[in-house]
C-alpha cells in the first residue's frame, strides 16, 4: 500500500559534470519495478538536474531550506523557491543540519510547516546520537523529534519520515534490520496517536550507511518504507540496485 520512496542525498558533492554521468546512469538504468526515487543534489544544481530529470519519473528536491519565507538571509533558500524549482521532497532536519548548524526541533517543525504551506513534501529526519543509544534513550529521543513537529502537523497532510541513526551515518556501521524495525514501529505507533489513516500512509525510510548490500533486508522489514542514501547514491550502479531492492 505504502510505495517505497528510495532518496539520494548528495550531500556536498558533485559537479556539472558529474551530476550529468549520475543522472545519466540513473535515468538509463533499472530502477525496479515499485519503487520512487528522489535525489537531492546541493541547491546550486537543483535547477539544471530538474531540466535533465524532466519526464524521467525521478523527483528531485533541496537537502533543506530556510524557516522564513523571503528577505535578507543571506545564503538561504526559502520554500517558495523549491516549489518554483519543481522540488516534489525537501529534506528537513538531517542530523548534519541540527549537530553542524544547531537546528533545534522548534527550527525544524517551522520549516515543515514552511514546506507544506507551499504543498511540497518534508522528508523530516531523526535519529539518536550513539550515547542515547548506550543510555536506551533511543526511542524518547526520536519521538520527541517526531512530536515536535507532527503537534503542528495538519494529519490529513502528506509527510514521509526518516529514521537516521547518527552513529550510522557516514560511518559505515549500519543499524541491523531489527533495530531499525523496532524504532520505525515505534514511531508508526506514535503517527496512531495523531491518526490512523496519517499512519497507515506515511512512508518511514531508513538511512545510514545503506548499500545495495544491505539494502533488501531493510526494505524487507514491515515498517521499512525504503531508503533515505548518502554515499551510496553517488555511484548510479549502487543506487539502482538500492532502487531494485525495494521491489
Ligand atoms: P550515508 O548518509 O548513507 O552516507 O550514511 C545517509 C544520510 O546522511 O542521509
Amino acid at each position: 500500500m505504502r510505495r517505497p520512496l528510495v532518496a539520494g542525498n548528495w550531500k556536498m558533492n558533485g559537479s556539472c559534470e558529474q551530476n550529468a554521468a549520475l543522472v545519466d546512469g540513473l535515468t538509463s538504468g533499472d530502477r525496479g519495478q515499485q519503487a520512487e526515487m528522489a535525489v537531492f543534489p546541493p541547491s546550486v544544481y537543483v535547477a539544471n538536474v530538474a531540466e535533465m530529470l524532466a519526464d524521467s519519473g525521478i523527483a528531485w528536491g533541496l537537502q533543506n531550506c530556510a524557516e522564513q519565507e523571503k528577505g535578507a538571509f543571506t545564503g538561504e533558500a526559502s520554500a517558495v523557491m523549491a516549489k518554483d524549482l519543481g522540488c516534489k521532497y525537501v529534506l528537513v532536519g538531517h542530523s548534519e543540519r541540527r549537530t553542524l548548524f544547531g537546528e533545534t526541533d522548534e527550527v525544524v517543525a517551522t520549516k515543515v510547516q514552511r514546506l507544506v504551506e507551499q504543498g511540497i513534501v518534508p522528508v523530516l529526519c531523526v535519529g539518536e546520537t550513539l550515547e542515547e543509544r548506550e543510555a536506551g534513550t533511543t526511542i524518547e529521543r526520536v519521538g520527541a523529534q517526531v512530536k515536535a513537529v507532527l503537534d503542528q502537523f495538519d494529519s490529513a497532510g502528506e509527510i514521509v519520515i526518516a529514521y537516521e541513526p547518527v552513529w550510522a551515518i557516514g560511518t559505515g556501521l549500519t543499524a541491523t534490520p531489527e533495530q531499525a524495525q523496532e524504532v520505525h514501529a515505534a514511531i508508526r505507533d506514535m503517527l496512531v496517536g495523531y491518526s490512523a489513516d496519517l499512519a497507515a500512509k506515511t512512508r518511514i525510510l531508513y538511512g545510514g550507511s545503506v548499500n545495495a548490500g544491505t539494502a533488501a533486508e531493510l526494505f524487507a522489514k514491515e515498517d521499512i518504507d525504503g531508503g533515505l542514501v548518502g554515499g551510496a547514491s553517488l555511484k548510479a550502479e549502487e543506487f539502482l540496485k538500492i532502487s531494485r531492492a525495494a521491489g
